[in-house]
């Protein structure tokens, strides 16, 4: 049964979509079978991944949300061989309002990828940067959650209510939720704050921290528009090396190295 890890925190632009995007190709490379799915109506890694979400509208995540699609019809190839993505689209969107009626309402998304969870080694949720329901489904049909964390002076702050969210979920549909850790992103070895904000997150959270921190690295905002993971962007550069170090701390934690 593959593991389901949710990249969420409700922060925008503290490096989700990259480390999804990056962690999911860095376990494909490293030999297991990875389906990335896009749970943002933003589809940012749906275009980071050279898929145009206008190139087949009736096929993303939200039609599969809506019962119309099952869910082996939306997956999609990417350009490497381990891994698969489920695409969004703007419309999910729509899905957040629809499920309101729907009885199950947070468990729409595990219910409805649970005939290929058995396919996949890992299957990688992006979230969007809300703890609106979408995301909440998210965490409901995962079994743990990947926190980025931008090093930057109210990091820390905003961390208290997903921690609520997630120990909501808990409580409720999902108590098997558990924290895979917490990663820094975008980390500049110059920035004295960057280094407050790393030691306090340790303090804090102690080996829920990841030992593997990404730095910041033009090279990696710089792959999304070639519609391309950073691995085959630049093989050489410290984002490739940083994401499949974190791919390795995963399958390590996981007893699958
Ligand atoms: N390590 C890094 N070095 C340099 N730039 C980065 C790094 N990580 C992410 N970025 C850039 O920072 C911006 C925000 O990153 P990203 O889109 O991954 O965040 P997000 O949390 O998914 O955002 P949102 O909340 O909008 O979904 C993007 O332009 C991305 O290319
Ligand atoms: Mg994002």
């Amino acid at each position: 049964m593959g593991k389901v890890i949710a990249i969420a925190n409700q922060k925008g632009g503290v490096g989700k979509t990259t480390t999804a995007i990056n962690l999911a190709a860095s376990l494909a490379v490293l030999e297991k079978k990875v389906l990335i799915i896009d749970a943002d109506p933003q589809a940012n890694t749906t275009s980071g991944l050279n898929f145009s979400p206008d190139d087949d509208q009736k096929r993303t995540l939200y039609e599969v949300m809506i019962g119309k699609l099952d869910v082996r019809d939306a997956l999609i190839q990417t350009e490497i061989a381990n891994l698969h993505m489920i695409p969004s689209h703007i419309n999910l969107v729509g899905a957040e309002i629809e499920m309101l009626e729907s009885e199950e309402r947070e468990s729409v998304m595990k219910n409805a990828i649970a005939p290929v969870r058995g396919d996949y080694d890992f299957i990688i949720i992006d979230c969007s940067p809300s703890l609106g329901l979408i995301t909440v489904n998210s965490l409901t049909a995962a079994d743990s959650v990947m926190i980025p964390v931008q090093p930057e002076f109210f990091a820390l702050e905003g961390l208290g209510k997903l921690l609520q969210t997630i120990r909501i979920v808990q409580g409720g549909v999902n108590p098997g939720l558990g924290i895979e850790g917490f990663v820094v992103t975008m980390f500049d070895g110059r920035t004295k704050v960057h280094t407050q904000v790393v030691n306090e997150l340790k303090e804090h959270f102690k080996d829920m921290v990841f030992k593997t921190i990404i730095q910041r690295n033009i090279r990696l905002s710089e792959a999304p528009s070639h519609g391309k993971p950073i691995i085959l962007y630049d093989v050489i550069c410290n984002g490739t090396t940083n994401y499949l170090n974190l791919a390795k701390e995963v399958l390590e934690k996981n007893n699958m190295l």
